[in-house]
């Protein structure tokens, strides 16, 4: 029997599209049959992956490549004011004059800095993996006469921050590209004070048309996933900011952690 269907080649063009848009939306995170490491453990490595990331995935996601500190200058961009509104960012905080902060993955201080006037017998401890945004730092610092603002240099796997000694420890578009970040938060945790808070700011992957690439957005979901995995409670989510999630995290108090024990 001959089909005379002349539609079905915009048919499959449609089709075609739609898969093509499906692959770029997920960052090729989603293609799962050529997991090279057993699933189960906390890592797996894929050959085949999106561009922008290293290869590994951690929670069912891709970790996306860090950012180079030849792109600092990107960081300092005037657009930011607008599109990220960070004073704003950082009177959500609710920061205290002696609360000791942690920005991890700081970058050049753009948040450090922005923090450092509001905790005037506290300080910032500025956490990054690259030497070179240290060196950034420290000159930043120096030129701008700033004493409390502290440049931590960082290794993949572990804040260097001391224990039980951070009020809260902010992370704006910063934790998607953390090479372990189970450990990376581990240690966060262990650095936070009973009833301290972690901060989390990241582009709203739930959203297609927010045109950065998919590795550096992250949705609610995953986040929440990620971070109750290290024992961290969701207190809330900000939604003020116009492309952003800022989330809420605690690390509950002795009392709350021994009662989850005893039930
Ligand atoms: C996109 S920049 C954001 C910088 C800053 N938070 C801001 O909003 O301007 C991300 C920073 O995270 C740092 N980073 C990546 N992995 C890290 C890790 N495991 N520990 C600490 N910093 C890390 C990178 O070196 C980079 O400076």
């Amino acid at each position: 029997m001959k089909v005379n269907n002349p539609s079905l080649p915009l048919r499959v063009i449609v089709i075609i599209c739609f898969i093509l848009l499906w692959l770029l939306l997920t960052g090729f995170g989603a293609l799962q049959p050529n997991a090279l490491a057993e699933s189960g453990t906390v890592y797996q490595e894929r050959s085949r992956h999106s561009s922008d990331g290293i290869g590994k995935f951690y929670m069912g996601r891709e970790i996306a490549k860090v950012m180079g500190h030849t792109e600092a200058l990107w960081l300092e961009r005037a657009s930011r004011e607008v599109t990220e509104q960070p004073q704003q960012v950082v009177e959500a905080l609710d920061l205290k004059p002696t609360h000791v902060v942690a920005d991890i993955g700081a970058g050049t201080g753009y948040f450090s800095f922005r923090m450092s006037p509001l905790v005037p017998e506290g300080k910032v401890l500025a956490v990054d993996i690259q030497p070179e945004m240290i060196d950034i730092l420290n000159f930043l610092k120096q030129e701008n006469n700033i004493t409390n603002v502290e440049p931590i240099l960082a290794s993949a796997t572990d804040p260097n921050l001391p224990d039980e000694s951070v009020d809260l420890a902010l992370m704006v578009d910063a934790y998607h590209e953390f090479e372990y970040p189970k450990e990376v938060m581990e240690g966060v945790v262990k650095s936070l004070k009973p009833g301290g808070r972690v901060v989390l700011v990241e582009y709203r992957r739930e959203n297609p048309l927010i045109l950065i690439k998919a590795l550096h957005k992250m949705t609610q979901k995953q986040v929440r996933k990620e971070m109750q995995t290290v024992g961290l409670q969701w207190l809330e989510t900000k939604h003020f900011l116009p492309q952003q999630h800022l989330m809420v995290f605690e690390k509950p108090k002795e009392q709350q952690i021994a009662a989850r024990q005893e039930v």
